[in-house]
């Protein structure tokens, strides 16, 4: 029977961006399946949406297959920083390499469109600036943070290889660091850091000089732009780079967090990890002419945003 409404699967539904988006798909009339072990994301993300009639919250950890009815999968479910990655490593490549696979059964089986939520990490440290998306990249295959990075890595692989074997229709994004509310406060990933670090008065720890520099892409730039990669043409399959081409340094942004939070923290220099890049920027050419799109907050209006946030949270 052909469904009037779409059914869309969030997995990672519950997590940082998974909640947005649950939000943003129910804003646009979609019946919403969110399913999320609640590793890293919780219950709170989503508690707002819990009452709203086409949506459905389902613990379920991706790992193992999943058997439902659904139109579209956007598929989100992995722990996203170091801290929480590093965790159970094999638990973190269980759930790119595993959750892939059930994912990519489960929209064979319904003939679901499938999206991957893939990472700038693929690019590992890269030698080439910006990163595009024909650039494959520098990895280390057994280092600490290759649980992600190879995971993530695998999980494209198999998006292709279903899509040549299988004819799937596929989108690959290649997401660069997102940042906004609902980041989880301790899971020290930078901007989460600095603004909880400058809220609180506690020295703003960076790791070397603090002269590498990231990108940073506000949560509902980025959002938007999984939701049109999924409506791109049906030959469109990515990968495709998502995030703010704007390089800043990582001491610049420590200082515009203790300016926008009016904070007296110092910086403190601790050493760098290892195989942490120096330079991440994605070059974002063709998102925009694929997708007619490109990120149209401004550092400075996300970072406010994201501190009322971090701000209303610390205070309860
Ligand atoms: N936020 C970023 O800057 C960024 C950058 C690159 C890629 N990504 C990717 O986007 C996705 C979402 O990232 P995020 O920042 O929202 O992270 P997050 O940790 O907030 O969200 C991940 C969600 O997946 C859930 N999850 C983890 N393992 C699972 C499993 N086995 N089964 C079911 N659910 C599971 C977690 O509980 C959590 O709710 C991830 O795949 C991440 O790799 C994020």
């Amino acid at each position: 029977m052909k469904r009037s409404r779409k059914r869309v699967l969030v997995t990672g539904g519950a997590g940082f961006l998974g909640s947005h988006l649950c939000e943003r798909l129910l804003d646009q009339g979609r019946d919403v399946l969110c399913v999320d072990n609640f590793f890293t994301g919780t219950k709170d993300n989503v508690a707002h949406l819990l009452l709203h009639p086409s949506f459905e919250l389902m613990r379920h950890d991706i790992t193992f297959p999943l058997y439902v009815e659904v139109d579209e999968i956007f598929n989100l479910a992995c722990p996203a920083s170091p801290i929480h990655y590093q965790f159970d490593p094999v638990q973190t490549t269980k759930t790119s390499v595993h959750g892939a696979i059930n994912m990519l059964g489960l929209a064979k089986r319904v003939k679901a469109k499938i999206l991957q939520a893939s990472t700038s990490e693929v690019y590992g440290d890269p030698e080439v600036h910006p990163q595009v998306e024909s650039y494959w990249g520098r990895v280390n295959p057994i280092g600490l943070r290759s649980c992600y990075d190879e995971g993530k890595r695998c999980a494209e692989t198999l998006f292709f290889d279903y899509h040549r074997q299988h004819k799937l229709e596929i989108k690959v994004a290649r997401i660069f660091n997102t940042y906004g509310p609902r980041m989880h406060p301790n899971d020290g990933r930078v901007v989460s850091n600095f603004i909880v670090q400058a809220l609180k008065g506690e020295p703003i720890t960076i790791y070397g000089e603090g002269r590498q520099t990231r990108s940073f892409c506000y949560v509902d730039d980025l959002i938007e732009a999984l939701l049109k990669l999924m409506e791109s043409p049906g030959d469109f399959t990515g990968p495709v780079n998502l995030g703010n081409p704007v390089e800043c340094d990582i001491r610049e942004l420590a200082e515009l967090s203790i300016k926008l939070t009016n904070s007296k923290s110092k910086l403190s220099f601790k050493p760098l990890p290892r195989d942490d890049p120096t330079q991440r920027q994605p070059d974002i050419s063709l998102a925009k002419k694929i997708l007619k799109w490109e990120p149209t907050t401004s550092l400075e209006t996300g970072l406010l945003k994201t501190i009322a946030y971090f701000d209303a949270l610390l205070k309860s």
